[in-house]
């Protein structure tokens, strides 16, 4: 074990958090749980993977270089070694399964300029007011906040906003691009899509789930061998997926349990909670704080028992996300490449969500 790794028996604090997913969480199903409690751990004996067998998984594409979910930045995760690529997927009015973070178009694009008035009441752009014609009217650009009429970068340091000519394109259309070019270059590089906010869109009368696993059957992603991995956030939907749609459509795909930092998820992280993912997913996509504490020391890394919990329970791990900026990067870890040693050397996660698939990969060469 490494020597600034501290294992602990109970909580890591959840004073601070800063990642709530609460937007996209069922409302009134009662998970809400007080205090996260992870279970006991020796930390003495858990199994460190081989860094190559590391999973380097495309967050949003090589989304560090190039607007998020576009297909320039699809192919240039792909150029960069990833060894899966995500899609985070919502459904347009006339039922089309688009790539797009969440629901909404306004800090993505320029939809307030060329649909002016067609925003709700929260003065939000919602996809699922707009036809797929309408989406690819509008041009994608990298990641802004709007306040008081002011657009900033997310991402200051990151591609500059509104250059160049970028589009939404559909679920179909980026699985083509990922099949395509695994034609031509002969690898297996695979897909990691995202179920987005399935209460919101059932509320709309939209079974995004239905929708999405009709997409991955077209295109024979069908048995747990494929080269996909299909996460949510929403733990009941993920067992609806598991217990009901999947036997319904002969299918058998692997499913990802996220698990945000927020004690809206608290009671999952416990040994009775990972126990009930593991009856429907084959892994679980934790933010990277539910692993080690983001205020630990550099030398006293505060580990949960999470991962352990998770193994145990022969679950695969994925945390997010890698990210190379500064303030990026919890202060317990020198910089990026220091931090992707904490996690894939010391702790032995399976795979991580990164936007930076070069240097990730490059991390993992140079650690075999
Ligand atoms: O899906 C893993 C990670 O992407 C979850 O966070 O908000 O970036 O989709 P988000
Ligand atoms: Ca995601």
């Amino acid at each position: 074990m490494s020597e600034r790794l501290s294992y602990r028996k109970a909580a890591l604090s959840t004073e601070g958090i800063d990642e709530m997913k609460s937007d996209q969480f069922p409302v009134g199903h009662g998970i809400l749980v007080a205090l996260l409690f992870l279970a006991a751990c020796d930390g003495g004996t858990s199994v460190v993977p081989a860094a190559s067998e590391t999973l380097v998984i495309a967050h949003r594409g090589a989304s560090g270089y190039l607007p998020e979910h576009t297909i320039a930045a699809k192919a240039m995760a792909y150029a960069q070694g990833a060894d899966f690529i995500e899609q985070d997927l919502v459904m347009t009015q006339d039922d089309a399964v688009i790539v797009l973070h969440d629901h909404h178009l306004d800090t993505v694009s320029n939809v307030a300029s060329i649909f002016p008035g067609r925003a709700r009441g929260d003065g939000r752009y919602y996809a699922i007011d707009f036809t797929l014609a309408e989406i690819r009217e509008l041009s994608v650009t990298e990641r802004f906040e709007l306040q008081d009429g002011v657009i900033t970068a997310v991402f200051p340091e990151r591609f500059p906003i509104n250059r160049s000519t970028f589009r939404v394109h559909t679920f179909a259309e980026e699985i083509e691009l990922v099949q395509g070019l695994n034609r031509s270059t002969g690898r297996s590089v695979g897909i990691y899509p995202e179920i987005k906010s399935p209460a919101f869109h059932l509320a709309e009368g939209k079974d995004i789930s239905r929708a999405v696993l009709d997409v991955l059957k077209t295109y024979d992603y069908t048995r747990a061998t494929d080269m996909v991995f299909l996460q949510c956030f929403d733990p009941y939907e993920l067992v609806r997926i598991r217990q009901e749609l999947l036997p319904t459509m002969n299918m058998d795909v692997r499913l990802v349990q996220l698990i945000a930092y927020s004690k809206e998820f608290a009671a999952m992280t416990t040994a009775e909670g990972i126990q009930k993912v593991s009856a429907y997913a084959a892994g679980i996509g934790p933010s990277m704080h539910l692993l080690i504490d983001p205020d630990s020391d550099p030398g006293n890394l505060e580990v949960s028992g999470l991962l352990e919990l998770a193994h145990d329970a022969g679950l695969k791990v994925h945390p997010y996300t890698f990210r190379r900026e500064r303030n990026q990067i919890p202060a317990y870890a020198k910089d990026y490449e220091d931090l992707l040693d904490i996690f894939v050397n010391e702790l032995g996660v399976d795979g991580v969500f990164t936007d930076f698939p070069d240097r990730t990969v490059r991390f993992l060469e140079n650690a075999r």
